[in-house]
Order: C-alpha cells, then sequence, then structure tokens
C-alpha cells in the first residue's frame, strides 16, 4: 500500500476488495445518489432524523472508500502516469468536496422536512377549522328547518289574515257577513234583501249550526238597541215550495230550526224566516210574511288579496 495520506480504515477496506475491478469512482454518481437520499430523508420522521443523517453519512463515506479503495490498488498494479499522479493529488479535494455535498445535501432535506411538517400543521389545523363550521353551518340548518316548519304551521293563520271582507261586513269563521244595522240600509222584503246580498256576490245567510246560531244572535243582542221593538232579519230559509217544508237557499232541508215557541205558524201565509235579538239564543226565529219589509243578514266568501 503505497497511497498518500489514507488511513488504517481505508486499508482494511482496500484488503476486502481485492479481486474485485472496480472503476474510478465516478463523481457523476454523486449528484443521483444524493437526489435519492433527499427523497428517502422526506419519508422519515423527525426523531428518526439524526440516527438516519448519521447511517447515509457512513454509508456514502463507505461507498467513497471502497471506490477509492479500488481505484488506487489498481494505481498500484500498472505504472504511476504524470496524469495518475496528479489525481492522487486531487483526490483530499475531491473528497472535501464530496464531504461537502453530502452535507450541505442534508441540510437542504432538514430544511425542506421542516418546511413539509410545517405546512402539514397548517393543513391540520385548517382542516380543524374546516370541521367546526361545517358543525356551525349544520347547526344553523337544523335551527332554519325547524323555523321553517314552524312558519308552515302559521301559513293557513297568515292566509287567512290576508283574506278579507269589504267595509260594512264583518269576518267570522272564516266567512264575511253583513248585517243592515244601519238606518241609511232601510227595510226590504224578503227578495229584495236577497238581491241586495246577491249584487255584493253574496246571498242571505244560512244558519244550519248551535255556533252559528249562537255567533249571529250575539252579534244581534250586542248591536240592537233591546229598549224598543225587536228587528227581524231575514235569513235564507223558507217554505214557500211546500207548506211546513223549510228548505235553505239551495235547496237542503232544514234538520235543526231555532225557532220561538209556537213558531213556525204560517199565521199569514208566512214564508220567509227571520231572526231576532232574543236572549233565549237558540228560540230567536219566526216566520213572517215574504213581502213584509225587514232588515236582513248576508254572507260571503272572503276576497283573498294573495
Ligand atoms: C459538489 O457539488 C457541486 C455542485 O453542487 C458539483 O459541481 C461538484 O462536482 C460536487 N462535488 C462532488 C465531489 O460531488
Ligand atoms: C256561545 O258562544 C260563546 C262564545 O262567543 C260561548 O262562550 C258560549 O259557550 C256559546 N254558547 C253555546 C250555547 O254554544
Ligand atoms: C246547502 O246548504 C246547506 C246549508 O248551508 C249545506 O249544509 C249543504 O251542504 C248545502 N248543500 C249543497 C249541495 O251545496
Amino acid at each position: 500500500m503505497s497511497g498518500p495520506n489514507f488511513d488504517g480504515g481505508f486499508d482494511i477496506l482496500t484488503c476486502e476488495d481485492d479481486n474485485e475491478e472496480h472503476p474510478p469512482y465516478p463523481p457523476s454518481n454523486h449528484g443521483s445518489r444524493s437526489n435519492v437520499w433527499r427523497v428517502s430523508m422526506l419519508n422519515v420522521a423527525r426523531g428518526n432524523l439524526s440516527a438516519v443523517v448519521l447511517a447515509v453519512l457512513a454509508v456514502v463515506l463507505l461507498i467513497v472508500d471502497i471506490s477509492l479503495g479500488a481505484h488506487y490498488n489498481n494505481l498500484t498494479d500498472t505504472h504511476l502516469t504524470a496524469e495518475d499522479v496528479e489525481q492522487i493529488r486531487s483526490e483530499p479535494t475531491f473528497l472535501e468536496d464530496s464531504s461537502k455535498n453530502v452535507t450541505t445535501t442534508m441540510q437542504e432535506a432538514q430544511k425542506q422536512l421542516d418546511s413539509e411538517m410545517s405546512s402539514q400543521k397548517e393543513t391540520n389545523w385548517e382542516l380543524e377549522h374546516q370541521n367546526k363550521r361545517q358543525t356551525d353551518y349544520k347547526v344553523q340548518i337544523d335551527k332554519m328547518k325547524k323555523d321553517i316548519a314552524s312558519m308552515r304551521t302559521h301559513l293557513p293563520m297568515i292566509v287567512g289574515g290576508c283574506r278579507h271582507c269589504p267595509p260594512g261586513w264583518i269576518l267570522m269563521n272564516s266567512v264575511c257577513y253583513y248585517y243592515s244595522f244601519s238606518e241609511s240600509a232601510g227595510l226590504k222584503t224578503w227578495n229584495k234583501a236577497r238581491d241586495f246580498c246577491k249584487m255584493h256576490g253574496g246571498d242571505l245567510a244560512v244558519i244550519d249550526s248551535k255556533d252559528k246560531e249562537n255567533a249571529t244572535v250575539k252579534i244581534l243582542l250586542n248591536n240592537e238597541d233591546l229598549s224598543k221593538p225587536l228587528n227581524g232579519f231575514w235569513i235564507g230559509l223558507r217554505d214557500s215550495d211546500q207548506e211546513g217544508t223549510w228548505k235553505w237557499l239551495n235547496g237542503t232541508v232544514l234538520v235543526e230550526g231555532y225557532w220561538n215557541d209556537g213558531e213556525p205558524n204560517d199565521a199569514n201565509d208566512e214564508d220567509c224566516a227571520a231572526v231576532y235579538a232574543k236572549k233565549n239564543i237558540f228560540k230567536a226565529w219566526n216566520d213572517f210574511t215574504c213581502g213584509a219589509t225587514m232588515k236582513w243578514i248576508c254572507e260571503k266568501t272572503p276576497t283573498s288579496t294573495s
């Protein structure tokens, strides 16, 4: 062994490779090998990094050692040309460069790893944030769904509220009613009263339930001067087709009438019915001559503004 400036480790290594033919260590290989290291470094967890770095360094130096060993071994077998001598002189510089390049490569790898990890942290934070926002949205959507459901339940009421009656008519149980309370409305026969109602898009009122009777007479009691003789109010009921068979305007036969005691009596060919402001609400009807003039009650469907 005549190679200059080499330590014992080098000599031992060359002994093991004595029988193999090694080409001179090509510097261009360093670059590609470094790339392989860089890629694998990125996959290594941070904690193991220093150990791996040392291992990499050891392996790189080992490879360089082996190559150089073979190289110099070859040199000893042949004649040393001036070129060979020059190459040998440059070897320490070459080794130093290699060492520096490896160090630089590792530093770069470390930097890249640090940057990858910090960007990973950022991504995690964003992901967490996104999840939280999604939960918030879900809560909001649930609340909106509840609000919509509650609004839906109010819808019939709102639509009902939008329905309205003309001035002078009152809305009761989704029906518009007109009571001819005012003096100026005057008195009319049953037929003229019905004409009035029809002219306003309705007809004489039908009182075909206890609730309607109750509500109608209550309104009369609240609006009539009970100290004066009571006014009768025409309703849409008559027995002109067949005496004693009372029918509503559409021909339906009366089922339950709220007649005063002793009525209807057909006393004077009385074929039309009227309701009075009687305190006994369910005994408030009387039959009367259709040609007599009285007040009246109309009903009609509310108009919808929607
Ligand atoms: C070290 O790297 C430089 C460029 O980065 C290159 O020119 C040089 O050949 C490398 N040296 C060795 C010994 O690999
Ligand atoms: C009549 O209507 C009133 C509410 O306006 C109610 O309190 C009363 O119980 C009703 N009477 C009958 C007999 O239905
Ligand atoms: C006729 O009018 C009565 C009283 O309003 C009502 O109960 C009945 O359903 C009506 N019949 C028809 C066929 O419209």
